[in-house]
């Protein structure tokens, strides 16, 4: 018997690229590879990048600059650049980087054992007419009881700053039957809480029984698999939160009170600049509405400062707008310039004043979700084991909220739903004691 041929996998950026990466192991494992944690091993290694900030596509050339010594080494090496910088730079990759044997874009991922097989340098940057999805192998090699599951990809809102709709393209919902089918096999196979995945998921509209499902029918559809605990969905738009989908969180005990709704900035004017399509007024409504459908639902977004033409006055707005809200987790960025986005085209503000503000802002997120943790001490909470701690006889898992909670239970198993009560909130966790083994 030969040897196994050897993969790894390096997956840069968004949740999305971390599934994409476990499809494209499982397509290759269909050829023979099995996936290793140690670079020096491989005999194929991808890069699965990010295209979003301009630090995020660097890291790919100084990671390329380092396995250019291990392909020395090992002349049979293939190295394989998968993901947003593929698809956005294709044969440029290949002029600048000679180490690099494979490019492939992310709608062409079921291509890549046969770009493999091939030999040879290839891109492989086309949008096919067949959705990748039917060509891939059904999943297996899934570790732990969560699970990510794509159903939509692609953005048609082109933010001035966002290279989205260009690398990932234009937005296409798969078919409900496709992903229920997906659904069920996953909790099959021990999976009890899946994370619906979509550059613009809440624009969801695949075709099902009777005609184009939105999101919301979608939920409702998958908490009816049993074993199904579950259910939560990543990134959203504002403009996307239909009436059905704010009501979905009030009635559907399955979909977790957990809500990631970037809304950039607070200020109108950066907002119409932005391309956005909502001001910052219409946000909190909505926000409001979202509340009287859960009230206890952790707010979580995305905010970018020093995006071109903010002003002092434009940052405050931001500031007032996350007072106002009250996020309980929240991402910002430096507003960084991407080629072929209208934002590109403006003068950037100087890299001292995002500093700044960037502090500021982060400053006042951290108070919030500190104080949104601390509210959670003493109250009860459930909690999907998902791997040992690091002290003997703790385990780790998530809160419906999202909260890493630590538990000391020698008995616990991983993929277990415990009920626990919040003791106390350390910066990015929180620990408590078992109440029950809730099943
Ligand atoms: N500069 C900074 N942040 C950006 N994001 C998207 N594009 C840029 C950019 N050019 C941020 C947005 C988005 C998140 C995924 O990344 O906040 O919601
Ligand atoms: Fe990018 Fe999100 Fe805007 Fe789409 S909605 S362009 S993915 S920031």
């Amino acid at each position: 018997m030969t040897e196994a041929k050897k993969l790894f996998v390096k997956t840069y950026g968004c949740q999305m690229n971390v599934y994409d990466s476990e499809r494209m192991a499982e397509a290759l494992g269909a050829k023979g590879y099995v996936t290793t944690e140690t670079v020096e091993d491989a005999d194929l290694v991808l890069l699965n990048t990010c295209h979003i900030r301009e630090k995020a596509s660097e890291k790919l050339y100084s990671d390329l600059g380092r396995l250019r010594a291990l392909k020395a080494a090992r002349p049979g090496l293939k190295i394989g650049v998968a993901g947003c910088v593929a698809q956005a730079e294709g044969e440029e990759i290949l002029r600048r980087a000679p180490v690099v044997d494979l490019v492939v874009g992310p709608q062409a991922y079921h291509r890549l054992p046969a770009m493999v097989e091939a030999g040879g340098r290839i891109v492989d940057t086309e949008f096919p007419v067949e959705d990748k999805f039917s060509h891939l192998p059904e999943r297996r090699a899934l570790r732990g009881p969560t699970a990510f599951l794509t159903v939509q990809e692609g953005c048609d809102k082109f933010c001035a700053f966002c290279v989205v709709p260009y690398t990932r393209g234009a937005e296409v919902s798969r078919p409900v039957a496709r992903l229920l089918d997906e659904a069920r096999k996953l909790v099959a196979q021990g999976v009890r809480e899946i994370t619906l995945l979509g550059q613009n998921v809440n624009a969801y509209h695949g075709e099902g029984p009777g005609g184009t499902w939105g999101l919301a029918r979608l939920v409702r559809e998958l908490a009816g698999i049993a074993g199904l605990d579950r259910i939560r969905y990543t990134t959203s738009h504002p403009n996307d939160m239909d009436d059905d989908l704010i009501a979905a969180h009030g009635e559907v005990p399955q979909l977790m009170p957990y809500l990631h709704l970037p809304v950039q900035s607070g200020s109108d004017r950066i907002l119409k600049a932005m391309n956005r399509k909502h001001t910052a007024e219409q946000y909190l409504r909505l926000v409001e509405r979202i509340r009287a459908a859960r009230p206890d639902i952790l707010l979580s977004s995305d905010f970018i400062v020093g995006f071109p033409g903010e002003t002092d006055a434009d940052f405050q707005a931001t500031l007032d707008l996350i007072r106002a809200v009250g996020f309980g987790a929240a991402f910002s960025f430096k507003y960084s310039a991407r080629p072929g986005t209208p934002a590109a085209e403006k003068a950037p503000l100087p890299a001292e004043v995002a500093d700044a503000r960037l502090q500021e802002l982060q400053a006042l997120i951290t108070a919030q979700q500190q104080a949104t943790q601390a509210a959670m001490v003493g109250r009860e909470v459930t909690v999907l084991y998902e791997k040992p701690g690091r002290l003997p006889g703790q385990m780790v898992g998530k809160s419906d909220h999202l909260h890493a909670v630590h538990v000391p239970d020698p008995d616990g198993r991983i993929g277990e739903i415990v009920r626990v009560r919040v003791a106390a909130s350390a910066p990015n966790s929180l620990a408590g004691a078992l109440i029950s083994r809730a099943g």
